[in-house]
């Protein structure tokens, strides 16, 4: 369905030299594929993206579309407009529009439907997203999830056979996420043509038929999402499916920002996914500072957590310290219970720098 053949794009550096965001990619999509998309920041994903939709023109390279060339400066916008829908990260609704509105415009405007009939395609679109109730509200009284499964309903309504989704979820509510989410499988299940940029592992493993790997503008590594994440042939997807995400404090004073450390743990619990375990690790922060208040030997506290495998940790390296904290004679046996309670498992280790305690989580 789509045969994408040496697709380059150069952008000029502010000192002059060029960036290539995109390396000569070859790329052949079938219909029904669903395709994530995953890769560090700047490694071309929304570049890929945008250059597929024709938002940004190519510097190099063919896309061709069931044989048509949509890089053919002859080809018709409005055609490939109508062929392939975008949703974005920030939703980019019209806010002077209602949700009918917003989804019953471009089929007005390019397809040329009267304006009757592009209200019962809205309408349908808008039952099958779950918004019918929302037709007459205007976008800012919805909540993120809901503009963002407005934006689906609206690309929905111009009947694409493709849809690009760049990080779709990024901008929403962790209790929004699932919502859109749910609307997205749903399409899949449907066999729609799906890329899908995002961030969230867990969602590019479980929604998609296909995974590629980008780096620096190239596609590295091209698979089953069972191939990409969990036997990766490539050193470089390895890497990076495998990659601990991790926060890292060090106090060295008793002057050292509490709730700015706790309102951290608690943003990455959200960013990760992780938000069950939220209170299990602020509680053993917090009950490991206390105890550990009572010497002054810096500390150093770790949370780390394994995106592929959804492994959390802490791990609190008491410096220059050879005997556990949590082994003292004079420890508060109450703070010690509650600990041992949260933690799935501890581990002590004596290490040149300190004792460190790993708690799972
Ligand atoms: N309009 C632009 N002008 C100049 N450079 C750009 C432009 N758009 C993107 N780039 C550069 O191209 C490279 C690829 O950017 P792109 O936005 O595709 O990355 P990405 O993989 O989507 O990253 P992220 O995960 O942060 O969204 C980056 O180095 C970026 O700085
Ligand atoms: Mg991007």
């Amino acid at each position: 369905m789509i045969d994408v053949s040496g697709l380059t794009k150069l952008y000029e550096q502010p000192d002059g030299t060029m960036l290539r965001a995109l390396d000569n990619v070859d790329l052949h999509i079938e219909r029904g594929e669903v395709v994530s998309i995953i890769g560090s920041s700047g490694s071309g994903k929304s570049t890929l993206l945008r250059t597929l939709n024709m938002l940004e023109r190519p510097t190099g390279g063919q896309i061709l579309i069931d044989g048509e060339d949509i890089t053919d400066p002859d080809y018709p916008q409005h055609r490939l407009h109508q062929r392939m829908g975008m949703v974005f990260q920030q939703f980019c609704l019209f806010q002077h529009l209602t949700v009918l509105g917003n989804v019953s415009l471009a089929p007005q405007l390019v397809l040329g439907i009267n304006r009757q009939e592009a209200e019962a395609r809205a309408m349908e679109m808008l039952e099958k997203v779950n918004l019918a109730e929302k037709a007459h509200t205007m976008p800012a009284s919805l909540s993120g999830g809901q503009q963002q499964r407005t934006a689906i309903a609206r690309c929905l309504a111009m009947k694409p056979d493709i849809i690009l989704f760049d990080e779709p979820l990024s901008a929403l509510d962790p209790a929004m996420v699932g919502e859109v989410q749910g609307v997205i499988r749903l399409l899949a299940k449907e066999g729609m043509t799906m890329l899908i940029v995002t961030h969230k592992m867990r969602f590019a493993h479980d929604v998609a038929t296909r995974t590629l790997f980008l780096n620096h503008g190239r596609i590295v590594e091209d698979g089953t999402p069972e191939q990409i994440f969990n036997h990766p042939a490539n050193a470089e997807t390895e890497a990076f499916v495998r990659r601990i995400q991790s926060l890292v404090f060090d106090i060295t004073s008793r002057r050292f920002d509490f709730y700015d450390m706790m309102s951290q743990i608690h943003l990455f619990c959200i960013r990760f996914d992780i938000a069950e375990k939220m209170n299990t690790i602020s509680h053993v922060v917090e009950e490991m500072l206390l105890l550990l208040s009572k010497y002054n030997s810096p500390v150093r506290i770790e949370v780390n957590h394994s995106e592929l495998d959804r492994a959390t940790s802490v791990v609190i390296l008491h410096r220059g310290e050879t005997v556990s904290p949590l082994e003292r004679d004079d420890v508060d046996e109450l703070a010690v219970m509650i600990i041992r309670g949260m933690s799935k498992n501890i581990q002590t280790e004596a290490t040149p720098e300190g004792t460190k305690l790993t708690f799972e989580m």
